[in-house]
């Protein structure tokens, strides 16, 4: 592929969604997007390119930039995050909201679905305690292919064996030819809906808790930093932030600091140390994963 080819591959990708495209992506695109250049009946990738020259919006540029993510997920991705969230959280957001009984949880870049299905079951696991709660879970990605395997809660058995434990698999799941599906009241736990977190975040509403883990690694500095303000700004006052584990708010200018001693958990700076520390129970605080 001719480097100027390349550059403007990378740069609609980048104008588009924030993902970075390094050089050393040339054999990544060129075999994720040749079947878009089929599908759009165009002869081969220069073909792609001087159509995308002419027309910078609309559904090439759009499968090309679907294209172009990386969608790797599984359930319970770290476990550590989801104790900590069961642990630390959740203690504090019911005790917090009594009165309303209700929680908003948002996944900000769910891929194929299995880290909100892993709360739902998660919150589902509580039992009669939260029986007379509400859990809105919204789920979002800018990839619709992905959200339209999302919606189905149908997965292969190697997906639900990279982290579902098999109690769990056996509880929630019922095997239909070689998969696995979500029962329907996990997958009505869920609503999935396409939106770019370069977008009008606002209008996905405010959120108690938000799972935002592995995205922000694809973005440079300044996106990443635009992306985390408009998180912050649709986040209750109170409320935490996950991100992924090579992810965090250093060197970015934010409201929102770690946690002490809930990896991946930010919340913000004048209310963490109070908020949440103190609901920090003993056993979370030895776990070996936690700094
Ligand atoms: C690696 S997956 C992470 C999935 C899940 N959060 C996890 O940690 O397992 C990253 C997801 O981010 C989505 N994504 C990339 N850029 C995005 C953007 N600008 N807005 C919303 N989602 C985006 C991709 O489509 C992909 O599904």
């Amino acid at each position: 592929m001719k480097p100027e080819d390349f550059d403007l591959i990378a740069g609609i990708v980048k104008s588009k969604s924030g993902l970075v495209l390094g050089k050393d992506k040339t054999y990544l695109v060129t075999s994720r997007l040749t079947p878009v250049a089929r599908k759009h009946k165009l002869a081969d990738l220069s073909a792609l390119v001087s159509a995308l020259r002419l027309r910078r919006e609309g559904e090439l540029v759009h499968d090309v930039v679907e294209a172009m993510t990386t969608n790797e997920t599984s359930f319970f991705r770290d476990l550590k995050p989801f104790d900590a969230f069961r642990d630390v959280v959740l203690p504090y957001m019911v005790s917090s909201r009594q009165k309303q009984k209700k929680l908003r949880i948002w996944c900000a870049a769910c891929s194929t679905g299995q880290e909100p299905y892993s709360l739902a079951i998660l919150l589902r696991e509580q039992g009669g305690a939260l029986a007379n709660w509400r859990f809105d879970i919204v789920a979002t990605d800018l990839n619709g292919a992905v959200l339209e395997r999302a919606r189905s809660g149908r997965y292969t058995q190697f997906e639900v064996q990279r982290g579902m434990p098999a109690k769990l698999l056996v509880k929630y799941f019922r095997k239909v030819d070689n998969d696995w599906q979500l029962n329907p009241e996990i997958r009505s736990a869920v609503t999935f809906r396409e939106q770019n977190l370069l977008g009008n975040i606002g209008a996905v509403g405010r959120f108690d808790v938000i799972f935002c883990r592995n995205v922000l690694i694809y973005f440079d500095p300044s996106t990443k930093e635009r992306v985390i303000k408009s998180l912050e700004g649709v986040l209750e006052e109170d409320g935490a932030l996950f991100l992924g584990g090579a992810e965090s708010t250093v060197g970015i200018r934010s409201n929102l600091k770690p946690v002490k001693n809930v990896r991946g958990c930010y919340a913000r700076a004048d209310n963490f140390v109070t908020q949440f520390a103190p609901a920090i129970p003993q056993r979370v605080l030895n776990s070996r994963a936690l700094v």
